[in-house]
């Protein structure tokens, strides 16, 4: 194990995330096993890992991530809360009507307001625009985040899925208020680097700290997936892309990165390393990435994630191969 976990600083300002950050998208709803989700945030703990991400969406059911977070922070975590930096997010689909959904002041205020309750905390570390919404004037979504510093409900702003121009719009409004966007969350991986020509450069002209989702493609660059022969998958029974109640991966999307998953798993291989381990520390060669936020079904899963954090740089004979692969910059 590499440790301690090597901590980041975001932008210019005093936040400070593990390379590896868990995030409790899957595997901490209702009908996730609470010995479980307390022993991945214990393992996480003792290992650095003190950034914890979540949504008011998060389950399934939404909301339930919330409420088994804030069960365990209350009953077996209540003195590490200064050690944490939880944060969570406000913009999808939580309760029927016009307010439950978006980018609405109201919906912001009322989905930080209900997480709060959930979480049993006074205040979340970092509270997330989660999507841009194309109907509410861009000066209200921004107030809302501004607001929620202001009362003292989250010491920190940042967005989610934002497209460049409109980061560069809401870092502006941001900027004015003096609350600035310190975080940008979107996805990053080996199978989808769409960002390193959009949102990446922006975030460095803006000094916003990277926080890059689903490095493991939701769990294909693990190479769990591959089949010992042919470019049919297998689907373990307890993966995300065999359980019914996750509708993010499908079987049919895993096929479609079968051959591009087997080529990277054998690059890996030579390298003398799990697939696993390349996906991540691929990430972490950029510096501008500030964290990346894995999920975990295990307390393995965590370990062995966290092996990823402190290593030394990927040679640039395995990055141009890798490049060769999945497309350069
Ligand atoms: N802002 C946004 O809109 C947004 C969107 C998506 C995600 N996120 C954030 O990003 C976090 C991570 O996203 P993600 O869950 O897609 O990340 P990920 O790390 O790409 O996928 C996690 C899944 O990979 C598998 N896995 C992880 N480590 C493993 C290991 N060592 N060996 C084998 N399998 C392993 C597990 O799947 P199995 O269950 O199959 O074992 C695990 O549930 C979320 O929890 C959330 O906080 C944010």
């Amino acid at each position: 194990m590499n440790t301690p976990m090597p901590y980041r600083r975001s932008g210019c300002s005093g936040i400070l995330l593990p390379e590896i950050s868990l995030g409790l998208w899957h595997n901490f709803g209702r009908n996730d096993s609470r010995e479980t989700c307390r022993d991945i945030i214990a393992r996480a703990l003792e290992l650095g890992i003190c950034h914890f991400d979540l949504a008011d969406n998060y389950g399934p059911p939404p909301g339930s991530a919330e409420s088994r977070m804030g069960d365990l922070l209350s009953q077996e975590f209540r003195h590490h809360r200064d050690e944490m930096f939880l944060s969570t997010k406000a913009g999808h689909l939580m309760w029927p009507g016009p307010y439950g959904d978006w980018g609405s002041r109201k919906h912001l205020l009322a989905g930080l307001d209900q997480s709060l309750r959930r979480l049993k905390v006074d205040y979340v570390d970092v509270f997330y625009s989660h999507r841009p919404d194309p109907q509410t004037p861009l000066e209200e979504t921004m107030g809302a985040l501004v607001h929620a510093v202001r009362s003292g409900k989250a010491l920190y702003v940042g967005l989610s899925k934002y497209p460049p121009e409109l980061f560069h719009r809401a870092c502006a409004i941001l900027r004015e208020e003096k609350v600035p966007c310190l975080l940008h969350q979107f996805r990053y991986n080996l199978l989808d680097r769409s960002c390193e020509k959009g949102i990446l450069p922006a975030l460095t002209e803006e000094h916003t700290g990277a926080i890059v989702f689903s490095p493991l493609a939701q769990g294909m660059l693990t190479g769990k997936y591959l089949s010992e022969s042919g470019d049919v998958p297998v689907l373990p029974a307890d993966s995300r892309a065999a359980r019914q109640d996750s509708v993010f991966l499908t079987p049919e999307q895993v096929q479609k990165q079968t051959r591009l998953v087997r080529s990277l798993n054998i690059l890996a291989r030579e390298a003398g390393m799990p697939l696993t381990q390349l996906a991540l520390r691929w990430l972490l060669r950029k510096p501008e990435i500030t964290s990346v936020l894995i999920g975990a079904r295990t307390v393995k899963q965590i370990e062995e994630c966290a092996r990823a954090a402190g290593c030394p740089p990927l040679p640039a004979d395995l990055l141009e191969a890798i490049d060769a692969l999945s497309g350069g910059e």
